[in-house]
């Protein structure tokens, strides 16, 4: 942990000298802890200059998804109060859920570099390749009732946009319910799981799981998608830091949070500009149908309200069916 607080500190006064002293002083390590945390940071491949009365200064940080890279970025902010970031895992979201049973606190947010078993809704896997995307998962207590939370996914839709505007000053959009997309092509997946106490129906806890593709080469993807998948890298011609993206995504989780349910309006009309689908013909498809409809608006559950070929109207609820464009993924 010494390392990752040397490098906090390195990291918010990235190119001034610090001296050994004064880093032993303010973090409370001794000297000697601090030249080996330095060194553990030079084998790793950050290039730290040293100079005789001077001390260390941090010259160049490779884009690690660590502790030492997002602690000094998220100061008070109850989502990503506590850390745990990984190297390789099976997926952060099955992590989030070992460590709320646990007993973790909410706020936790589990990030990793790579996923082996990155999990999509309805079943499906999401390719999660080793440096390039942005793995992370946060874990949420509130004290509501199951029925209260349907709506979470679409505030946390909000949230990543809001995220990733901030990172980028590029604004994506949402496909309903809760895939944020660019250019017709998806950026973003979100999964939310639920854990419910079955003795008393209790709300326990909630994981929202975000994958978001960033510094990905449309070879990074698997010939099955690579026609619907896009990366921020791919939008913006230069490649994106991901600690920073993951900063401005857990900053607007916790904005989004401390907002949670009493600012409904605010984040309604967000999602409501943010959302792709309405004002076109969708296709809704169960397992064992298909049919056509146009897509009417956002209810104020954040529901899609379609009309069908007999001009009546039906209000579909997120999770009930999966709603696609008539020519394409959006
Ligand atoms: C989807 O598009 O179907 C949802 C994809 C969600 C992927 C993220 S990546 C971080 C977290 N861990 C997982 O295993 N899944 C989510």
């Amino acid at each position: 942990m010494s390392r990752e607080r040397v490098l906090a500190l390195l990291r918010e006064r990235q190119g001034e000298y610090l001296s050994g002293e004064a880093m032993s002083k303010t973090l409370g390590i001794s000297r000697a802890g601090v030249w080996k945390a330095i060194e553990g940071l030079r084998q790793e491949g950050y290039t730290i200059s040293s100079a005789p009365n001077r001390g260390y200064c941090l010259e160049d940080a490779p884009d690690r998804l660590r502790v030492g890279e997002l602690f000094g970025l998220l100061s008070d902010a109850k989502i990503g109060s506590q850390l745990a970031c990984m190297d390789v895992i099976d997926s952060t979201n099955t992590e989030c859920k070992r460590r709320a049973m646990d007993g973790a606190p909410e706020g936790l947010v589990v990030t990793a570099e790579e996923q082996t078993g990155g999990r999509g809704r309805r079943g499906r896997g999401f390719q999660s390749p080793r440096g390039k995307g942005l793995y992370l998962s946060a874990l949420f207590r509130p004290n509501l009732e199951p029925a209260q939370v349907s709506d979470f996914t679409a505030w946390v839709a909000v949230a990543v946009c809001d995220g990733i505007e901030a990172c980028c000053g590029l604004r994506p959009q949402i496909k309903w319910t809760n895939d944020i997309v660019v250019n017709g092509k998806k950026l973003v997946g979100i999964l939310t799981e639920l854990n419910i106490e079955s003795e008393t129906n209790a709300l326990d806890y909630m994981v929202t799981g975000i994958g978001i593709n960033v510094n990905h080469e449309p070879e990074d993807f698997s010939p099955e998608i690579r026609d619907m998948a896009t990366s921020l890298s791919q939008i913006l011609g230069r490649t994106v830091r991901r600690s920073e993206l993951a900063a401005q995504v857990i900053l607007a989780l916790d904005r989004m949070y401390a907002a949670y349910p009493e600012d409904r309006a605010e984040y309604l009309a967000k999602y409501r500009a943010d959302c792709v689908t309405t004002g076109h013909q969708v296709q809704l498809i169960t397992p064992t149908a298909r049919r056509q409809a146009f897509a009417l608006e956002i209810d104020e559950n954040f529901n899609l309200v379609v009309e069908l070929y007999n001009g009546k109207k039906e209000t579909i609820c997120a999770g009930e069916v999966s709603v696609r464009g008539m020519y394409g993924y959006v």
